[in-house]
Formats: C-alpha cells, sequence, structure tokens
C-alpha cells in the first residue's frame, strides 16, 4: 500500500527536534539537497560538500608552497626538466600525487610552457633564457582531492611584450573570479575575461578551457573563457571549478605538436595563462589556491 507524504507546514516546528520552525532548518537543507541532484542529473557537475571543500583547501595549500618555491628557481639557464624534478620530489614529499602524471599518456608531472606554447608543455631539454616567459601549472592529489593551479613567470629581465602579455593574462583571471557569485552565470565568467583581454589587443584562446575540479582532475562544467552575459550555468554555492585564461600577445590561432600535447600559437608569439581553483561561496567567491594578481 501506498501512503501519501505528510506535507509539513513552513512555520511548524522542524520535525528534527531543533525547536526551530521548520522554514529556517531542515526546509533548506531539503532544497540544498535537490539543488544539488538537479546540478548532478541536469549538468553533471557535482557540488561539493564542506569536508570535501576543506580537503581541496589543503590540497590547494600545498600546490601554493610549491608554487612559490618554483618561483624562487626560475633563472636564466634552468632547465624545465629541473622544474619537473623538483615539482614531483615536494609531492611526493607531502604524500600525495602528481595528477598530471601518466594522465591521458601526459610524460611528466607538472606542465611547462614558454613564450609560445600556449599550455601542456612537456618539461624536458628546453632551457629558460633570460626575457622568457614561462608558466608552471601544478595539480597535486592529496588523499584524493585534487587541486589546480598556475602562474607565468619572467625569465631574468622581462620584455616588453612579456610585461604585457603577463599583465592582460594575470588581469584575465582577476576579472573572471571576481564576476563569481551564487546567480551569475558561466557567460559572465567568459565575458569579463573576453571583452577585457580584446579590450587590450590581445586574444583568447578557445580550445582549451577550466573545468570543474576536487573530485576528478576535469569535472563538469566547462568554464570557457569568452561568452556572453546571463548565458550558461548559474553558479550556485558549492560549486568548485578553475578559471584559466590562456591569453595571446598575437593570433589567437594553435596548433598542436607531435608529441600530441605541445599547443603552441600559429604566429609564434607570446601566450601567457594564470589558473586559480574557485569555490562559489554564499555570498561569492573563495580561491582554494590564493595568490595575488
Ligand atoms: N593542469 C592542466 C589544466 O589546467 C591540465 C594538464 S593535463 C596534463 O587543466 F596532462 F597535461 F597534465
Ligand atoms: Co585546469
Ligand atoms: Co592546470
Amino acid at each position: 500500500m501506498k501512503t501519501k507524504p505528510v506535507k509539513i507546514g513552513r512555520n511548524t516546528l522542524c520535525p528534527c527536534g531543533s525547536q526551530k520552525k521548520y522554514k529556517n532548518c531542515c526546509r533548506n537543507k531539503k532544497i540544498e539537497i535537490s539543488i544539488k541532484e538537479e546540478y548532478k542529473r541536469k549538468y553533471d557537475i557535482l557540488l561539493k560538500e564542506p569536508h570535501q571543500i576543506q580537503s581541496i583547501k589543503k590540497c590547494g595549500e600545498l600546490l601554493i608552497s610549491i608554487l612559490n618555491n618554483v618561483e624562487k628557481m626560475i633563472k636564466p639557464g634552468l632547465k624545465t626538466e629541473a622544474i619537473n624534478t623538483f615539482v614531483h620530489e615536494e609531492i611526493i614529499k607531502a604524500g600525495a600525487i602528481p595528477a598530471p602524471l601518466n594522465y591521458r599518456g601526459f610524460p611528466k608531472s607538472v606542465c611547462v610552457s614558454v613564450n609560445e606554447v600556449i599550455c601542456h608543455g612537456i618539461p624536458g631539454e628546453r632551457f629558460l633564457n633570460d626575457g622568457d616567459i614561462v608558466n608552471v601549472d601544478i595539480t597535486p592529489i592529496l588523499e584524493g582531492y585534487y587541486a589546480d593551479a598556475s602562474k607565468t613567470f619572467f625569465v631574468g629581465t622581462p620584455t616588453k611584450e612579456g610585461k604585457k602579455i603577463v599583465s592582460v593574462a594575470s588581469e584575465s583571471l582577476k576579472r573572471g573570479i571576481q564576476t563569481v557569485a551564487p546567480g551569475a552565470t558561466l557567460g559572465d565568467i567568459g565575458y569579463a575575461i573576453q571583452s577585457y583581454a580584446e579590450a587590450c589587443g590581445c586574444s583568447v584562446v578557445r580550445e582549451f578551457v577550466g573545468h570543474g575540479v576536487g573530485i576528478d582532475f576535469h569535472e563538469q562544467p566547462q568554464v570557457l573563457h569568452f561568452g556572453t552575459k546571463g548565458k550558461g550555468v548559474t553558479l550556485v554555492p558549492g560549486m568548485v571549478f578553475t578559471i584559466e585564461p590562456m591569453i595571446n600577445i598575437g593570433k589567437r590561432d594553435l596548433h598542436v605538436l607531435e608529441d600530441r600535447w605541445t599547443a603552441v600559437t600559429n604566429d609564434g608569439a607570446f601566450s601567457a595563462q594564470f589558473e586559480q581553483t574557485i569555490l562559489v561561496t554564499e555570498n561569492g567567491w573563495e580561491s582554494l589556491t590564493p595568490f595575488e594578481l
């Protein structure tokens, strides 16, 4: 026999025994649970619980401490392989795992992308030269949780073009992050980045995007770095995703090298990128991999 569910009034005392009104107590939890189920079903987006956010944040702290130490190593004459060795060892020492290693056949523990390399540079025999720019993109897995962030550094004395593209890429990420709040949309983030970068005379790479992160390396949603205000999925508290605009000083066209990973600009001109892992909070956002932009 089927029984009819009992309808609980908004203003009656909550059945959980809290002595609060139902509308101020478990009714909210019910709404939270239903949003969680809706985002999973409609978009395959995994909203994170507080304990999961704590774990991603802990992973992010490890990531940022390693990234800060990488920054100190950067100088002309350094082999990109040395960055891989350092990052790999630091991650292992912390009891974590480098997510890139063997990820879909990626052969190293960190992405190191110099000058015209947009992303997914494989560290190896390339040496850093004075005036280069170099992005280092780190993703540890700590206690099963992922955090993902990157920065572009100057090697020695920056050139005029180096200064410009690094500044525009950094400010693009900053503006993208600052649009994040419950009720804003993914399109708002893309619009903020694209409108700024293009107004600076730069171009936005479209083939690579930000992504949900935390329980897996690349989760839903895709976070485009171009777009239209008000379009795309509405942001809700508990969403965790990266924003990681790749900005070119020349044209946005690219190709991938024979190694099947290294993405480079067709015109050979500089590309720069900054990435952080961002949590949507009740009031706005929190970076789980914070650094100054
Ligand atoms: N860390 C990159 C990102 O931001 C992904 C690198 S995939 C790898 O999404 F295999 F190249 F490591
Ligand atoms: Co990423
Ligand atoms: Co990354």
